[in-house]
């Protein structure tokens, strides 16, 4: 028997000023878009913006429902639009960020544990890694290259052969 570990990689900028001015825009699109999320529950709005190979940009919202597991995060709806619209591209960049009228946000947005099993699949079936863009309309950000260095030792459809 013997004790392994794992190391999970992500750059760290102080800010959205600091990020290079391709994610600096992506980032601010994420914003903008969280501006119109229908979050009338949570009152956290989630906004994301994804980038293809082609260049294209796919905005999205977290949409609520009263029947609340019927709504669906912002990454998701953003990632199957763009998927949906632009099969034979590939993901190439997604950046996710959050505001509330009511809660503090000056921290990181993670995506959550469905939302990073579905880029997993996009990253696996593209063979192409998808970089990841966190944070809030203040604080930090941090940037993660690779769902493995989010959601580590993932489901793998190798396993389906
Ligand atoms: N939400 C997202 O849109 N993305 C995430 O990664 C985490 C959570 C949404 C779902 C729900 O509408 C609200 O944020 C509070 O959980």
């Amino acid at each position: 028997m013997k004790q392994n570990s794992q190391t999970l990689v992500f750059t760290e900028y102080e800010s959205i000023a600091e990020l290079p001015q391709e994610e600096q825009e992506l980032f601010r699109a994420s914003l903008e878009a969280a501006k119109d999320a229908y979050a009338p529950y949570s009152r956290f709005q989630v906004g994301a913006a994804v980038k293809m190979t082609n260049g294209e940009i796919f905005r999205a919202n977290n949409q609520e429902n009263a029947a609340y597991p019927s709504g669906l995060c912002a990454e998701r709806i953003a990632a199957f639009a763009a998927k949906s619209n632009c099969k034979n591209e590939k993901i190439r960049v997604i950046a996710i960020s959050a505001i509330s009228d009511i809660y503090k946000i000056d921290s990181p947005v993670y995506p959550c544990g469905s939302c990073r099993q579905v880029m997993a699949e996009y990253e696996m079936v593209d063979g192409s890694p998808i970089r990841f863009i966190l944070g809030g309309k203040v604080g930090k950000i941090h940037v993660f290259d690779g769902i493995a260095n989010l959601l580590p030792f993932i489901f793998d459809l190798d396993q389906f052969k």
